[in-house]
């Protein structure tokens, strides 16, 4: 279903990622440094993840002065309509800063705190993911479906590394644990291009510790609404602790294998 008001914000949340991810590919320094860390030495900002998150938060706020913001730089209002947007300016920063093409700019629009509207925009890869709740997810013009679930042993999974050390030595205790029962696991360096593919069944399935909201809010949607499923841990929405998605007849069999590989904890 797409009302009026969702599409209003399908067309904002599209047109702020087309120019962050415009700003991000043509203005990249051919110097770019890290401008700080944050949760450990290799968690990284540049000044252009701080631009970025800048100018979508000033299209937005132009457009809908009394949304609010959740943003990983910084970007942190309540707003008074109902309307939450959830920005990571930049998915995929370590990627950009190596100035390897995969990272992308996730935006997504949450009403009542239900996430309604989901942009993923991969400049490099010239492609738009989007959804809308109940409306579908399309890349492009394009309807995506996920994939037809192989057995498990079959499947290719993505997966990601935290930036904290305790928590990647444990991810990848999980992940030695997990390959030999997979076809294969890949790690692209962003969540949301991760989730995206999913959704265009490029990719089996994912799963990931540690991410926070802005990681996984259009990507989520995206895959949902290409006919994945999504979770936490057994019984959980997706969060921190834990986030899978996959085609049906993988997500079932995946998130089972991760509870008993113990795969939220430390
Ligand atoms: C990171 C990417 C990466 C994932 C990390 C995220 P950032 O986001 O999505 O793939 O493994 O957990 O923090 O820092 O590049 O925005
Ligand atoms: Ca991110
Ligand atoms: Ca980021």
């Amino acid at each position: 279903m797409t009302d009026e008001r969702t599409s209003e914000l399908l067309t904002l949340a599209l047109e702020a990622a087309h120019r962050a991810g415009a700003l991000l590919r043509d203005g990249r320094p051919d110097d770019l440094a890290v401008a700080r860390t944050k949760s450990s030495p290799i968690d990284v900002v540049t000044e252009m993840d701080i631009a970025a998150e800048k100018l979508i938060t000033g299209y937005l706020e132009d457009h809908r002065p009394d949304d609010g913001f959740l943003g990983e730089e910084g970007a942190s209002r309540d707003g008074t309509s109902g309307v939450r947007w959830v920005i990571d300016p930049l998915d995929g920063t370590v990627n950009y800063l190596y100035g390897l093409p995969t990272w992308a700019v996730s935006i997504a629009a949450e009403i009542d705190g239900e996430t309604v509207v989901g942009v993923v925009e991969a400049p490099m890869r010239g492609e738009t993911f989007h959804a809308v709740r109940g409306g579908g997810a399309r890349l492009g013009d394009r309807p995506l479906r996920c994939r037809p679930a192989p057995p498990l042993d079959q499947a290719l999974v993505s997966t990601g590394f935290n930036y904290v050390h305790t928590v990647r030595t444990h991810q990848a205790d999980v992940a030695q644990r997990l390959i030999p029962r997979l076809r294969d696991i890949r790690r692209s360096g962003s969540a949301a291009i991760d989730l995206s593919d999913v959704a265009a069944g490029r990719l089996d399935g994912y799963y990931e510790r540690g991410l926070s909201p802005w990681d996984l809010a259009a990507g989520d949607l995206i895959a949902r609404e290409a006919g994945a499923l999504t979770g936490g841990r057994p019984g959980e929405p997706p969060s921190g602790d834990l986030t899978v998605a996959a085609s049906p007849g993988v997500f079932e069999p995946l998130q089972a294998l991760l509870e008993e590989l113990g795969a939220w904890h430390d």
